[in-house]
C-alpha cells in the first residue's frame, strides 16, 4: 500500500469515525455505500457493542451496506416499516460548493437517494480529493438504465450533449448489473455540469431512466477529512 493510499484511507476513516459519532440512540439511520460509509457503518457497530450506542435501526442502500452491517451487528428495518429516518450518512464521487453532488460510483445511487431524500439530515463524509468547483469534469454521471431501454435512452442522452458509456464488470463478463437488476450509463458532458438541478430532472424524464447520480439540494451537512501539517483533520461544509 502506498503512503498516498494509507493517508486518503485514513481520512475516509476518520470522517466515517466522525459521523458515527453524531448517531444517537432511538434513531433510525441511512446507511450509505462505498468504501467510507463502511467506516461509518463498522464504526457504528462499535458503539453498539460498547453499549455507547443503543437501540438504532439502520436502512441499508445496497447489499453491500446489508451484509456490512449485518456483521457489525447494526439492526436493520426498511423504508416501508418507518415514518421517517432521523440521519442518512453516505459518501460521494464529487461534492462541488453548493453541497450538490455525483454519486453512484458503487452503482447504489438509486437507493442512495431515495434514503437521502427521506432522510430529516443528510450528511456526506469525503476525503478532500472528492471537492470540486464544477461537477463531471472529472467523475462521470452515473446513470441507471432499465436494459430493454439502453439504445433509446443512450440516444436521448446523445441529444443532450452527453457522452454515454455503459459500465462493464470487472471480474465478470458483461456489464455491471445493479441491485435492482438494472445497467449503468457512465455520461460525461464534454464542459462540466453547468445547472445540475435542470439535468436532474431532464435525465428522469427520459423513459427507462430509473434514476441519476445527481444529487441536488439534498446535502445538510459535509464533513471533509483532509491532512493539514501531516495530521488529518475534519472540516465541516
Ligand atoms: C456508491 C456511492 C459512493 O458513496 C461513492 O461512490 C463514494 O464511494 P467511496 O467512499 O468508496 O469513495 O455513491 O454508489
Amino acid at each position: 500500500m502506498s503512503a498516498e493510499l494509507d493517508t486518503a484511507t485514513l481520512m475516509k476513516k476518520q470522517v466515517g469515525e466522525a459521523a458515527a459519532a453524531r448517531v444517537q440512540s432511538g434513531s433510525i439511520v441511512g446507511l450509505g455505500t462505498g468504501s467510507t460509509a463502511a467506516f461509518m457503518i463498522q464504526s457504528l457497530g462499535n458503539r453498539l457493542k460498547s453499549g455507547e450506542l443503543k437501540d438504532i435501526k439502520g436502512i441499508t442502500t445496497s447489499f453491500q451496506g446489508e451484509v456490512l452491517a449485518r456483521e457489525n451487528g447494526i439492526p436493520l428495518t426498511t423504508l416501508n416499516e418507518v415514518d421517517h429516518i432521523d440521519i442518512a450518512i453516505d459518501g460521494a464521487d464529487e461534492v462541488d460548493p453548493q453541497k450538490n453532488l455525483i454519486k453512484g460510483g458503487g452503482a447504489a445511487h438509486f437507493q442512495e437517494k431515495l434514503v437521502a431524500a427521506f432522510a430529516r439530515q443528510f450528511i456526506v463524509i469525503v476525503d478532500s480529493s472528492k471537492l470540486v468547483n464544477k461537477l463531471n469534469l472529472g467523475f462521470l454521471l452515473p446513470v441507471e438504465v432499465v436494459p430493454k431501454a439502453l439504445n433509446p435512452v443512450s440516444k436521448a442522452i446523445e441529444q443532450l450533449g452527453g457522452k454515454p458509456q455503459l459500465r462493464m464488470a470487472v471480474k465478470k463478463s458483461g456489464p455491471v448489473v445493479t441491485d435492482q437488476g438494472n445497467l449503468i450509463l457512465d455520461v460525461k458532458f464534454e464542459n462540466g455540469i453547468d445547472n445540475p438541478a435542470e439535468l436532474e430532472k431532464t435525465l428522469n424524464n427520459i423513459p427507462g431512466v430509473l434514476e441519476n447520480g445527481l444529487f441536488v439540494g439534498l446535502t445538510d451537512l459535509v464533513l471533509v477529512g483532509e491532512v493539514v501539517d501531516g495530521k488529518p483533520v475534519i472540516r465541516e461544509i
